[in-house]
């Protein structure tokens, strides 16, 4: 079997078991270039098969020799269709980390559910008895509370009024004026049940409920800020005020850490080609800038350079700094002035002619389709994937 990229809107539909595994093996030996970093032995990765949450978890495992347990939500191969990217990509990690010597399980399942945190506690208490650092790394457009059973859906919208900006179609390159409706009805709520706080509040109360962190254990999620530009959009609109949420909860899991000495963190991360990224309308547009800027400044940072350089030179230095809020700025390099006003000044000028030249759009491209498995160097794509397409390396 060949597999080809078959993409539905910002979708794809295959992905490449050999790009995927390519991608896993190019982010270990980010990692193994840089000097091994003094931090957590072993690791709970919640959303650890894509993006920042299997960064976190690549650099835990190759950077600290971590044992790690990685939870996602992720497909399996089934009757000659190849599995979701992130199950490959967790497939190939474990057979990585296992040839390494470290241990490494996953569990696939909805990490909202009660079922799901009660194997996961069960695995931790057979395996490793406690972790010392949690990665809350989660993306998901839904979320069924596991109390009420309410299924929620997290929406995309500004909050007050309609915005109007442009945005770019990255596979036509076609860049168009677009408006987004404000948030109605329950619009705000049902965002911050998805992805503000409670679920990480969940996993953190039932772990240290059941002794399961260790003394000086840390917690960290991810979240975003970005520009003026899309805070209509993003920071100031239905997903920020989840972000707020999020936030806020880190001061409610720290407090209730000092108890064993631990810290609960937000880590503020640099805007990326990511599933969760290339469904929010106007990122992409902003990203194939802020990527051509950052490029030719030589400051240009994927998710593996990111979690890197969050755990050598923030996590797990001599000290933590944090900015006004208690969060965590990776996202320094994205926001330095001279970075944000060449994108502002970009920004005015793109159209679908100039976006070629005064935009990354092809770096775009080729990052998601990267996400999939697919336009990764050194892959032959030519080469029949049969027996890697059912591969059966996760239990
Ligand atoms: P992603 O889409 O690459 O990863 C999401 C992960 O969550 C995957 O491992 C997926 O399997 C897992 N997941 C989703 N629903 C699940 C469920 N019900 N149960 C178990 N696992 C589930 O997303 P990305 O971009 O890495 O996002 C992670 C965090 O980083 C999010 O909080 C996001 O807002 C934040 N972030 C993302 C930025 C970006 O530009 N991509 C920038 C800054 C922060
Ligand atoms: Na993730």
């Amino acid at each position: 079997m060949i597999i080809e990229p078959r993409t539905r809107g910002f979708i794809c539909l295959t992905s490449h078991p050999t790009g995927c595994q390519q991608n896993v093996i190019d982010q270990i030996e980010h990692i193994k270039s840089k000097r091994a970093i003094n931090g957590a032995k072993k690791v709970l990765v919640i959303g650890a098969s894509t993006g920042f949450g299997l960064a976190s978890r690549i650099t835990s495992a190759f950077g600290s020799d971590a044992a790690t347990i990685g939870v996602f939500f992720e497909k399996p191969p089934s009757a000659g269709r190849p599995a979701s990217p992130g199950w490959y990509n967790s497939a190939f990690f474990e057979e990585e980390a296992h040839k390494a010597g470290l241990y490494a399980k996953s569990i696939n399942g909805d990490a909202f559910s009660k079922e799901i945190k009660r194997q996961t506690l069960d695995l931790i208490k057979a395996d490793l008895g406690q972790v010392d650092l949690v990665i809350y790394s989660l993306a998901s457009p839904v979320r069924t509370h596991p109390e009420t059973g309410v299924k929620y859906k997290s929406v995309l919208k500004p909050i007050g009024s309609s915005y109007k900006n442009k945005t770019v179609d990255f596979h036509t390159g076609v860049v168009s004026d677009i408006s987004i409706e404000p948030a109605v009805g329950d619009d705000v709520d049902n965002t911050i049940a998805v992805m503000g706080g409670e679920d990480w509040k969940m996993w953190m109360d039932a772990l240290q409920e059941e002794g399961l962190l260790a003394n000086g254990s840390k917690t960290v999620a991810y979240s975003y800020i970005g520009p003026a530009l899309t805070e209509p959009v993003y920071r100031k609109g239905t997903i920020g005020r989840a972000k707020d949420h999020l936030e806020a909860t880190a001061f409610e899991i720290g407090d209730s850490l000092k108890a064993i000495g631990g810290e609960a963190y937000v880590s503020v991360n640099k805007a990326l080609v990511t599933q969760a990224s290339s469904a929010i309308p106007v990122i992409p547009l902003y990203i194939s800038l802020l990527y051509k800027v950052m490029k030719e400044k030589g400051i240009h940072e994927g998710c593996i350079e990111q979690i890197q350089r969050l755990f050598q030179d923030r996590l797990y230095s001599d000290s933590t700094p944090t900015d006004d809020q208690g969060r965590i700025r990776i996202d320094d390099w994205e926001m330095r002035d001279d970075v944000q006003a060449q994108v502002a000044e970009l920004w005015e000028k793109a159209t679908t002619e100039t976006l070629p030249s005064i935009g990354d759009l092809e770096g775009y491209k080729k990052d998601f389709f990267n996400l999939f498995g697919f336009m990764v160097p050194g892959v032959d794509y030519d080469k029949d994937v049969n027996e890697m397409v059912e591969i059966a390396g996760l239990q």
